[in-house]
């Protein structure tokens, strides 16, 4: 007998289905399978034939031959699982052909026919249901992964033997309710707690509500990662689309927290400086996985002590800062990742970290001084709006009660002011993604800040892209302060911001 089950594999942050066929007929016996690397054929060719057995059915002893279709698709083996299994027992007419349709399986079976839990389940049932599909089989441990979808039943099962007597029909498994959890209050730092720094504090509210990208200079100990992990506190909360779309890319990383079937909360994503290329933008083995700037999708990438990053890594970001998504080839499998997320970088003025610090004297030579600064190319430095460096905290500000205004206070502004973005571009999306053409038509200046702009062209010498920059960092603090037209003192506000690229830090 012949059988087509339906399946599906994790694909970038999407998934493929897959369609499994199988055929018994006579022959020797002999279990093959077409359609995955040998590695994995043997190792699923194992868990099937185990796991049927285990749960007291025949296994077929004639020729049984599977084709997971298509052929050249790259696909994870351990998830199709569920569809082998099933398709090998429609095949041998243990499970009636009829109930499987309109159902996609999904998941990994252990050698005693139990169901496991593998990445990529919400990548699945989203393709499932815009093949048209009614419900996905999943292990119980995702289901509520799975049930995230709208009009797509998913059903818990718990092993082979209790899917098998559902497709049967005798027993009834309830599909998963669609449930949204609050998941475990998330643990963001507090602005109350940063002393002194207002102007940074500023820059970190500013870049916050407008989706700038900033860059925090400063001696050591002053409060830069400390600001930095303040910001997922400040911003507003991710709207359910797009909380769908971080947990598909958590799910198809493996990295969604078990019990936790949707991610609320805003990405943070700090990388180590010394994280592989493949690790900060996506690669690895077999299809491509998303990297750091994916994870921070939506979120924050928080680049501490950037010079030490990798050049290569460096120079890699300079497109998704662009483009907002980036491209992996690997092993002719290209794959593109979302990757739209607001970077904050730290550093220190000079290798010792104390360049312009009244109290210590810098101990780095000149050039070492420039070594370091050349370790960050002019093009990625391009690509940063806020720059803002950080004073050596002072006495009264240490000894101090030194309680600043606390997060809370700042995400209402910030929320109010991409409201404000929201209104203007009719969807949710902030200034910083702007557009040229945008930026003339949605940036209009006051006569003062005209006139300001174009002292501040010569006296900046700034670029065509430092000069967008200015007026899109202007946008958001207009926005902030709740008005239509840029005014000087917004312009003059932004124009702060621009120190690094003079060469003045
Ligand atoms: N402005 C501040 N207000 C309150 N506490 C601070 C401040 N700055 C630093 N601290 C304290 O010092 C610790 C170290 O600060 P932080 O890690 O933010 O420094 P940094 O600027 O990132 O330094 P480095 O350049 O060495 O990375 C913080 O965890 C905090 O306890
Ligand atoms: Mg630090």
């Amino acid at each position: 007998m012949f059988a087509k089950v339906v399946s599906g594999t994790p694909f970038g942050v999407e998934a493929k289905l897959v369609e499994v066929q199988c055929d018994v007929g006579p022959g020797l016996p002999g279990f093959s399978i077409v359609g995955l690397p040998e590695k994995e054929v043997s190792e699923a060719r194992e868990r099937v034939r185990s796991a049927i057995r285990n749960v007291g059915l025949p296994f077929p002893g004639t020729k049984i031959t599977a084709n997971l279709a298509p052929a050249d698709l790259k696909k994870e083996g351990a998830g199709l699982d569920l569809a082998l299994a099933v398709a090998v027992l429609v095949a041998t007419e243990v499970i009636p052909a009829a109930r499987t349709q309109g159902l996609a399986f999904y998941g990994e079976l252990s050698l005693n026919g139990e169901l496991r839990p593998v990445r990529g389940t919400l990548a699945v049932a989203l393709a499932a249901r815009q093949a048209g599909l009614a419900g996905l089989v999943v292990p119980e441990a995702v289901a509520s992964e799975a049930a995230l979808v709208e009009g797509l039943a998913a059903y818990p099962v718990r092993d082979l033997g209790q899917a098998v007597a559902f497709l049967k029909g005798e027993i009834a498994i309830e599909p998963r309710a669609r449930e949204f959890p609050e998941g475990p209050p998330p643990e963001w730092l507090d602005l109350r707690l940063v002393r002194g720094q207002e102007h940074a504090r500023r820059a970190l509210e500013i870049a916050a509500a407008g989706g700038h990208n900033l860059l925090m200079v400063g001696p050591p100990g002053g409060g830069k990662s400390l600001l930095a992990r303040c910001l997922p506190g400040i911003l507003p909360p991710l709207s359910f689309e797009e909380a769908l779309e971080v947990t598909r890319i958590y799910s198809v990383a493996g990295l969604l927290p078990p019990g936790q079937p949707l991610i609320r909360e805003r990405p943070f994503r700090a990388p180590h400086h010394t994280v592989s290329y493949a690790g900060m933008v996506g690669g690895g083995h077999g299809v491509p996985s998303p990297g750091e700037i994916t994870l921070a999708h939506h979120g924050v990438l928080f680049m501490d002590e950037l010079p030490e990053f990798d050049r290569k890594v460096l120079e890699a970001l300079r497109q998704p800062l662009e483009d907002r998504r980036i491209t992996v080839v690997r092993a002719g499998v290209a794959v593109t990742f979302p990757a739209s997320f607001t970077l904050v970088g730290a550093m220190n003025p000079c290798p010792c970290g104390h360049l312009g610090d009244p109290l210590r004297p810098c101990r780095c030579r000149p050039h070492e001084i420039v070594q370091y600064r050349k370790r960050i190319s002019g093009p990625f430095l391009d690509r940063i709006d806020l720059f803002v460096q950080l004073p050596r905290l002072t006495k009264q500000e240490l000894l101090g009660d030194g309680t600043g205004e606390p997060s809370q206070a700042v995400r209402a502004r910030v929320t109010e002011a991409r409201e404000r973005q929201r209104a203007r571009f009719a969807r949710p999306r902030t200034n910083a993604e702007m557009g040229p053409g945008e930026v003339e038509r949605l940036c209009p200046l006051v006569k003062e800040a005209k006139a300001l702009l174009a002292r501040a062209i010569d006296h900046f010498a700034l670029t065509g892209r430092g000069y967008v920059r200015v007026l899109k960092v202007a946008r958001t603090i207009a926005d902030l302060a709740g008005a239509d037209t840029i005014r000087a003192e917004h312009l003059a506000e932004a124009l702060q911001y621009r120190a690094f690229e003079e060469g003045e830090l």
